[in-house]
């Protein structure tokens, strides 16, 4: 049996250059770079280079890339240091339900310290409304959260109207754009973004390392103390060897961008087209128009499944996929991504199913997915 990945919103395989970089980076450099004899200049000069083709890839300065553990990380640092260094403005902090949890728990966490939350609903197709953001604005507003693409949906929030109202107001906009850059082209001042979140592991580059844009101006409170790394917004020796592979990443997807999002929608396209032509009886979670949708992410819900049982179907079938959703201890918790999207009750929050797409996907992968999903579908139903 060919086993099908079709779970690349989760993680991705390192890219066969992006190995081959960290494979000679291994045996090459192992300076520390803030050392100052010949090995650590090597490695120092190696880590610019990549800091570089970071800040390039948003059109932000080179000053403004903080390396990171990765997006959880990045997340962490915008969040907490955006308010702990702007209290003194004011103590709200305005989201949306729909975050992952790498901003929603931080925000948890600042309301049980004594800031103001407001986690924003969406519509039935998981989009925030501008005129609700607009509403949610108070004086004391100090930092607005807002995610580029939702990791379960594939949804995008209109990013650049949220930035142009931030900015008019000198709120600092922080987007998690960890499914968005493997996508889209960004322009942190063109969006008037002020911290943006990226992380390696989704762009087919290592675990473990991301980075923050910090544009210039914005304050941010010190996390970790120790050295002077990242000009002491995340002191520790730098993952050197994983920044290298992310740079290698980052290269890879500028070449291939246009082209893999071309693959992705004919994939997804073929998907579709396949479930369609087995009748098999599924709803789309979410828009699928390309102005408000990416096209390596969709989620579908399959009426009379459950989600749990078909996972474990789809998984001794070969196909690898996710319900979107956190797994605790074992069991699925329903989503909270479609919980706002579709209330509380909704049979969508224990039917759907996450298909994320990588670049290695063929069409013909799609039409045996649809052949094995239709097989199970008729099992378990039988079953009922
Ligand atoms: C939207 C989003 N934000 C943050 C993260 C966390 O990134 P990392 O795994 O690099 O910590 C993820 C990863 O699943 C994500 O999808």
């Amino acid at each position: 049996m060919k086993r099908i990945y079709l779970d690349h919103a989760a993680t991705t395989p390192i890219h066969p250059s992006v190995k081959d970089v960290m494979r000679d980076a291994m045996e090459e450099s192992f300076g520390n770079p803030s050392s100052i004899h010949h090995f650590g200049r090597e490695s120092r000069k190696r880590l610019d280079e990549a800091r570089t083709t970071m800040a390039k890839s948003i059109n932000g300065n080179y000053e403004s890339i903080i390396f990171t553990s990765g997006g959880t990380e990045a997340n962490n640092l915008a969040i907490f240091g955006a308010a702990y260094a702007n209290q003194h403005k004011g103590n709200h902090i305005i989201t949306t339900q729909i975050e992952h949890h790498a901003v929603l728990h931080p925000c948890e966490q600042l309301e049980k310290e004594g800031f103001d939350v407001t986690y924003l609903p969406v519509n039935e197709n998981g989009l925030v409304d501008i005129m609700d953001v607009k509403k949610a604005l108070r004086k004391d507003t100090i930092l607005t959260t807002i995610m580029f693409v939702n990791n379960e949906t594939g949804m995008k929030q209109p990013i650049q109207m949220i930035g142009n109202m931030m900015r008019s107001r000198g709120i600092i906009f922080h987007t998690d754009a960890v499914q968005a850059f493997g996508i889209e082209s960004i322009d942190v001042n063109e969006m008037k973004i002020d911290l943006l979140t990226v992380s390696s592991h989704k762009i087919y580059g290592p675990k473990g390392v991301g980075f923050l844009y910090k544009r210039d101006e914005i304050e941010l409170a010190q996390r970790l103390f120790g050295g002077e790394q990242e000009r002491t917004w995340r002191s520790g020796t730098e993952n050197t060897l994983a920044i290298e592979g992310f740079k290698k990443a980052v290269e890879v997807l500028q070449d291939e961008r246009d082209k893999r999002n071309e693959h992705y929608q004919s994939l997804t396209n073929r998907l579709i087209h396949s479930l369609d032509e087995k009748s098999i009886d599924y709803h789309v979670n979410g828009d699928l128009s390309p102005e408000v949708h990416v096209p390596n992410i969709i989620n579908l819900s399959f009426p009379g499944m459950d989600v749990e049982i078909f996972l474990t179907n789809l998984d001794l079938s070969g196909i690898a996929v996710s319900s979107g959703s956190a797994c605790t201890a074992g069991a699925i918790d329903p989503s909270h991504v479609l919980r706002a999207m579709y209330g509380e009750d909704s049979p969508r929050l224990r039917n759907s199913i996450r298909f994320s797409f990588g670049k290695d996907n063929t069409e013909e992968e799609m039409e045996q997915v649809a052949e094995r999903i239709q097989l199970i579908v008729n099992r378990l139903a039988s079953k009922n």
